[in-house]
């Protein structure tokens, strides 16, 4: 049968779904502030439209380099190995830990979070022997539990999140660094949801292997994960490189340690792939190197420091605000991620309802959350591009309707003031 509508042969299909998948391609204008994804940097989609080379074209193999460049400055390292894996965040957190993890080694998780539970299902899947500590969502570790918890597991790796997106909350990793070292254990940060608004000095506080993603502070789209490791972890990773058999050349080296369980994510491979060697792997994911390259350059041209501070100025913004319709904020303060603010569903509110309103009457996001918070905690980001006073102001101004709309008593236009002022007195 032909279709009278679209002229198609739709034997195998529903009509009037044909019809709608039809329609051109047009996103709703909406303002994510949220956990992440925000709204993308418009010069990185105008860098996403960038037409493809190929991947050994001696102009992108620059573009990589520049890339590589950019991100050692972003992460505050001087790690050669610093690159972007193709993936959303995970595949990052994937790739350092089935590269790093030997069946069998022992690896501690500090759970804050649902990100820590993560962290530990895929070191599990790598075939670790896993030992975690866990805190109640909203806190952190004191630096002397997890130096104990070292000293009693002497873990070959100790794998953790910077901020833990779920609670909003950061764990200090300035001293952790230090004593994995003395205690020969390598160090893994996620540091997906702050690289970019929150100082994470990779070098100078010894993080071995750092991974994020696009979509959050570095007010990209998610999709490429860089990722950097320094020499400790590069010995490790590279003593298992097995290079797949296509590829090998007669001059071709295998370590002499176990091969890494996966090839997409084998760094060792992906090493190559990167270093000078431009040895073949995967089809680079052209358009989302383009994207990352963009992402780290509109941040080093900011200022690593100016970037930090106008997240902390978005954080207090939006805290002030929250605080001043009367509302309690979610966590311990003392820890709290600088560019995602949790904060309690006021008794009597129903939160989806809430959150729905936003977004149809203003066409803003915020986020929900997961397990033991979801349907108590909202979570509010304001980073990356939306690490704005605008996009601050306007979403609370609406948080602020909708919540009386919903009868909560509060006292009108007083979020807007407190979180001006905050702008105010940090410009004077
Ligand atoms: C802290 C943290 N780690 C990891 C992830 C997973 O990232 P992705 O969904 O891009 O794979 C997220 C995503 O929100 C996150 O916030």
């Amino acid at each position: 049968m032909t279709s009278r509508a679209t002229g198609l042969n739709i034997i195998h299909m529903d009509e009037a779904r044909m019809v709608e998948a039809l329609d051109d391609l047009n996103p709703a204008p909406r303002l994510l502030m949220g956990p992440g994804p925000i709204n993308a940097d418009p010069r990185v989609l105008r860098a996403m439209n960038a037409q493809l080379l190929g991947q050994f074209d001696p102009q992108f193999r620059a573009y990589m380099r520049q890339t590589s460049e950019l991100l050692r400055a972003v992460f505050q390292t001087a790690n050669r190995a610093t690159l972007v894996v193709d993936g959303t965040a995970r595949s990052a957190i994937e790739a350092a830990l089935v590269s790093l993890i030997e069946p069998g080694d022992r690896v501690l998780v500090p759970v804050f979070g649902r990100f820590g539970h993560l962290i530990a299902e895929i070191a599990q899947r790598c075939g670790a022997e896993i030992r975690t500590i866990e805190t109640e969502w909203g806190s952190v570790f004191p630096a002397e539990v997890l130096e104990e918890a070292i000293r009693k597991h002497q873990p070959k790796l100790v794998a953790v999140c910077h901020g833990d997106t779920s609670t909003t909350m950061a764990q200090p990793l300035a001293d952790l660094g230090r004593v994995c070292r003395a205690h020969d254990a390598l160090l893994y940060v996620d540091a997906t949801a702050t690289l970019g608004g929150m100082d994470l000095p990779a070098d100078a506080w010894q993080l071995d292997v750092v991974s994020a993603g696009l979509q959050k502070c570095l007010a990209g789209p998610s999709g490429a994960a860089p990722l950097t490791l320094n020499a400790r972890a590069e010995e490790r990773i590279v003593r298992r490189r097995h290079t797949e058999q296509g590829l090998r050349t007669s001059d071709a080296v295998d370590g002499d340690g176990p091969p890494i369980r996966s090839n997409y994510f084998d760094l060792a491979m992906i090493l190559d792939y990167w270093s000078d060697k431009a040895l073949n792997h995967h089809t680079e994911a052209t358009s989302m190197l383009y994207a990352t390259r963009e992402c780290a350059r509109i941040l080093v041209k900011e200022g690593l420091a100016s970037a930090f501070a106008r997240h902390a100025r978005a954080s207090n913004a939006v805290t002030a605000g929250l605080q001043a319709m009367g509302l309690a904020l979610f966590g311990d303060q003392r820890h709290k991620m600088a560019n995602v603010t949790g904060v309690l569903v006021p008794a009597g509110v129903n939160a989806e309802k809430l959150r729905r309103a936003l977004l149809t009457h203003f066409g803003i996001e915020i986020g929900t959350s997961f397990g033991p918070l979801q349907g108590k905690v909202w979570r509010i980001g304001a980073m990356g591009y939306n690490a704005r006073p605008d996009a601050v102001l306007a979403t609370l101004a609406a948080l602020e309707a909708v919540l009386a709309g919903e009868g909560f008593k509060l006292p009108r236009g007083a979020a807007v003031d407190a979180a001006l002022a905050v702008y105010s007195e940090s410009a004077g």
